[in-house]
């Protein structure tokens, strides 16, 4: 079934212009497409690497809403800040636009208008939730309400974020818009949709039967969705932002984002190649990929594919590489609670480490499961495999040719079988590196690639140059060719993965231009020729460093914890005469002590003004005992004695939480006696 074409286009999952991107974008999609772009390049094929923005959308719009700008305003704004963390990574897009752009609106437009005048499309009436006093219909984000799952009281009415069940808008209990807080009604509306059903056998057959090498987390998503059976999807919608429905009578109506965003793949192409695009979109011999996170695997394999064959004339996709999540420290990445590592955040912070965030993430892509980012991990892989074998082993190839033999690159004499079998390894390393990279199979191919300069330093290790310089320069001069060589042969195989270190050798090494082919040669760099100095490629990352990052999420997530806070609901109303019954009193900690094999618990002798007594607290975890001691209290002094982990607390100490979720005791502010009621 292998089928040879002649060029690639490659498409990457169109970010949200509505915020940053964070690393779990990258590992999803942006770093395998670029190092598979980069792959192909070097083997010299033909390649179109398709980027841009998703610039309609209703984040977008509710975005604007909340910081009280136009959605122009901010699509302009992280479009500019996503392409230039982007650049600045290194990840080579060939073109990278955006769906606000005038080629866009007008071949979405176009594309509608030709499924609109084949009859694709059904007009279907439902009702859907109005704003009268916004006068505007709301799209699911816009509504907001009781989640009928955990009873979340703020759930979308797309999604609940406390329980991640996704929701239609109607199902929310007590809804209330979002745009006025008004209860929305219902309300009749047209709009167009695509039967996918019509489609069905054809994407059976396409995909369940002729596609069945797909990774096997798309494929069984797509089983699942093909195997529930299809229904029209609606394509357009009523609001504002987006393109405008090219159809009479339709006013208030745009396409629906995930109607206009894939044929940004085609616009974008349109743009790069306004001659040449149809190649790239219809000639059967070029191949399509499609790099996405598992999130918009639905609407890569299902729902675009239906909309490229009802208009007939484009090709399909020939694999969808799909990743799935990406974790950090152990946590769901959130853009809402601000749990992430923004790109542009760590350009700024880690200048020059570019390569090594595109190594952490290839080595951890979450290719076959989600995964997990840590700044532990992120540190280890720098120090004990980009600083501990390649770097060193390339710093000690060029350091003792300089040492040796001023900086010129010795010949070569007589093979021995130490040396055929270094360029053995290499030759098989080669080939599995290839297999992997043409199988998606990035973090594999990264291991192997690493496993080259693993073989370079055992390589060393075993012919230990620096002896051999004592008895033999001719056997060193072998030696350090062979290292150099394999120097040459890292710069390329490292290319895709890691360019900036790549380009930085290809210099030091004097190479010229390289290719895919040249891997295995060892005749890369002449003999006679000058080496540069050694530069360190990677350097040690200190803890203080990671800890810093670490510290900076946490603060992140506090903030972010503090201006999401809000009161917990009063509780239900009690009379005075029941209040009374309640004798809450200001003590004076005298005494303060851990209690023993219970973490959690302290205990208090207080004088209470009566004597002193005894309390039990489970506060262990957020104070010093010495510290308290000498504070003054509230507790309730009627509270029945219990006993814990066998002392007898007589009343409960008063505390409330503070914004790191600590408990913090009340006491009185001013010079109250021990003793003294509260009330
Ligand atoms: O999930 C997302 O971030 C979407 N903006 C991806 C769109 S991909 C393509 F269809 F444009
Ligand atoms: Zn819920």
């Amino acid at each position: 079934m292998e089928k040879k074409f002649k060029r690639t286009l490659i498409t990457s999952a169109l970010p949200y212009a509505n915020g940053p991107v964070h690393i779990g974008h990258l590992a999803g999609v942006y770093v395998p497409a670029d190092i598979y772009a980069r792959f192909l390049r070097l083997k010299g094929e033909e390649v179109m690497f398709v980027g841009g923005s998703d610039e309609h959308g209703v984040p977008i719009t509710i975005r604007a809403k909340k910081e009280g700008v136009t959605p122009q305003d901010i699509v302009d704004r992280y479009h500019n800040i996503i392409k230039d963390s982007f650049e600045e990574l290194g990840i080579t897009f060939d073109v990278y636009g955006r769906t606000t752009s005038e080629t866009h609106r007008k071949n979405a437009s176009d594309f509608f208008r030709t499924l609109y005048d084949k009859g694709e499309f059904i007009e279907k009436t439902s009702e859907q939730l109005y704003d009268e006093e916004a006068g505007e219909f709301l799209a699911d984000r816009y509504v907001v309400g009781t989640c009928p799952h955990c009873g979340n009281e703020n759930a979308y009415g797309d999604q609940c974020e406390a329980c991640g069940t996704s929701l239609s808008a109607t199902d929310l209990i007590n809804p209330r818009s979002a745009l006025s807080g008004s209860t929305p009604v219902l309300r009749e509306t047209s709009h167009w949709y695509l039967p996918l059903d019509k489609w069905e056998p054809a994407l059976r057959q396409w995909i369940l039967e002729d596609h069945k090498e797909w990774r096997s987390n798309v494929y069984g998503q797509c089983k699942s969705w093909l195997d529930m059976g299809l229904q029209p999807r609606a394509v357009s919608r009523d609001l504002k932002w987006g393109i405008p429905v090219p159809v009479e009578g339709a006013e208030g109506k745009v396409l629906y984002v995930w109607f206009d965003a894939p044929i940004g793949y085609i616009s974008n192409t349109i743009d790069a190649d306004p001659e040449g695009w149809e190649k790239w979109w219809k000639d059967p011999e070029t191949r399509m990929l499609h790099f996405i996170g598992k999130d918009n695997i639905v609407f890569h394999c299902i729902v675009f594919p239906a909309m490229l064959m009802a208009h007939g004339g484009y090709n399909l996709p020939d694999n969808v590489p799909a990743n799935e999540f990406l974790n950090l420290e152990d946590k769901k990445i959130s853009t809402s609670r601000n749990w992430a590592v923004w790109l542009h955040e760590y350009l700024k912070e880690l200048p020059g480490k570019q390569d090594v965030l595109r190594y952490v993430l290839t080595a951890n892509a979450p290719e076959a499961k989600d995964n997990n980012f840590t700044w532990k991990d992120f540190q280890a892989r720098n120090n004990n495999e980009l600083v501990a074998i390649l770097g060193n082993f390339v710093n000690r190839a060029i350091v003792l040719t300089h040492k040796y033999f001023d900086g010129v690159v010795p010949p070569a004499a007589t093979l021995e079988p130490v040396d055929e079998a270094l360029i053995e390894q290499l030759r098989a390393l080669k080939t599995e590196l290839t297999e992997a990279l043409e199988t998606f199979h990035f973090r594999e191919a990264l291991r192997v690639a690493m496993d080259i300069a693993r073989a370079g330093n055992k390589y060393l290790q075993e012919t230990e140059p620096w002896k051999m310089a004592k008895t033999d320069m001719v056997r060193t001069a072998t030696i350090l060719n062979l290292a150099l060589q394999t120097c040459a042969n890292l710069a390329i195989v490292f290319e895709p993965f890691m360019p900036f270190m790549s380009a930085k050798l290809i210099g030091m090494l004097g190479m010229g231009e390289i290719s895919w082919d040249m891997i295995g040669r060892f005749d890369l760099i002449e003999p006679d020729t000058r080496v540069g100095e050694a530069q360190l490629l990677f350097e040690k990352i200190e803890d203080s460093v990671v800890e810093a990052q670490v510290a900076k999420l946490k603060e992140a997530e506090k903030q972010n914890l503090l201006e999401q806070w809000k009161p917990e609901e009063v509780k239900a109303e009690v009379d005075f005469p029941t209040f009374e019954k309640m004798d809450i009193r200001v003590g004076k900690i005298l005494e303060c002590k851990k209690v023993p094999k219970a973490d959690k618990l302290l205990q208090f002798r207080i004088d209470d003004g009566m004597g002193g007594r005894t309390i039990v607290s489970g506060i262990a975890k957020y104070y010093d005992p010495a510290d308290l001691e000498g504070k003054e209290v509230c507790f309730i002094a009627n509270f029945a004695p219990r006993k814990l982990k066998g002392v007898v607390s007589e009343g409960m100490i008063l505390s409330a939480q503070d914004a790191d979720g600590r408990l913090v005791v009340i006491g009185p502010t001013g010079e109250v006696r021990p003793g003294s009621s509260v009330g």
